[in-house]
């Protein structure tokens, strides 16, 4: 059984100085191409549900789904409710048996999200769900260029929520955006130093489609243990997509493009976080 909790997977990552990718999937072709890629990389893997999505996407059968492939994989792999900011939401992911939750409160004044994550953290703890918090913000398609620095995460105030919180991992805010980067990104690599000095747990990089290379190795460096992906997925799928149908074949032929693609994208992500033959 390859069924894994994430602060288990995060704790290895923190020890072995190399991040776990954290892929959201939306359906059974970018669920098996990140599969496939994690298996044959023979690394470790968070599978993640985006909520901002559920309206679309049943988070029910796609725990479903996950489970069925995670039950037949030797690597070990996570379930995580990316983003929940709905209570119900992650009350629902952790009855449909998600290893992780995000609580994400990064929006709301600092006294309200401590104050919601201490009792997402408290439900969890006892289901056995680790909880990633997120303090600063991490905006979604906003010019990386001219970002406002007081959204991003302040040390002195993550050792403040991670301690009143008891979070398993930290989202942080240093310079990076969800969605297309416009605008070239400047991580301030003196902020996350500081953060990771402040605090014991994991750190999380979100919005990495589209960082450099060398963001990601300097970031995984000074703390950084687990790197949210999608954009990447979903433009390289749609691109794909477009091909497939160009080339007149079965429907069954376009999707398993879908499936391939993602796992080009996971491969080459999982082996530039460092998580190869770590699984
Ligand atoms: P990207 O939009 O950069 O892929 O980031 C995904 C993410 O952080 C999801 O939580």
């Amino acid at each position: 059984m390859a069924f894994s909790d994430m602060a288990s997977l995060l704790k290895a990552a923190k020890q072995g100085g190399y991040a776990v990718g954290a892929f959201d999937f939306i359906d059974l072709k970018t669920l098996e191409g990140t599969i496939e890629a994690a298996e044959e990389e023979n690394s470790p893997l968070i599978l993640a549900v985006p909520e901002r999505l559920l309206g679309i996407i049943d988070m029910k059968a796609l725990a479903w789904a996950a489970m069925s492939y995670i039950d037949g994989s030797k690597i070990p792999i996570a379930l995580h409710l990316d983003h929940g900011k709905n209570f119900d939401n992650i009350i629902l992911a952790i009855k449909y048996g998600f290893s992780s939750v995000m609580y994400d409160g990064s929006s709301l004044p600092l006294e309200e999200n401590i104050r919601n994550t201490r009792e997402i953290v408290k439900i969890a703890r006892a289901a056995g769900v680790s909880v990633e918090g997120e303090l600063g913000y991490v905006g979604r398609n906003i010019n990386a260029e001219t970002l406002d620095s007081n959204y991003f995460t302040k040390s002195e105030e993550a050792m403040r929520y991670v301690d009143e919180t008891g979070v398993d991992a930290l989202a942080v805010s240093y310079g990076s955006v969800h969605g297309m980067y416009i605008g070239k990104p400047h991580l301030d690599f003196e902020r996350l130093r500081a953060i990771r000095e402040a605090v014991d747990v994991p750190l999380v990089l979100h919005g990495g489609s589209g960082l450099s290379d060398d963001d990601f190795i300097t970031s995984i460096k000074n703390g950084i243990c687990k790197v949210n992906i999608f954009t990447e997925i979903s433009v390289r799928g749609m691109d794909r997509l477009r091909n497939e149908l160009k080339k007149d074949q079965e429907l069954a032929l376009v999707l398993d493009g879908l499936k391939n693609e993602t796992k080009d994208a996971v491969k080459r992500y999982i082996e530039l976080f460092g998580s190869r033959d770590k699984a």
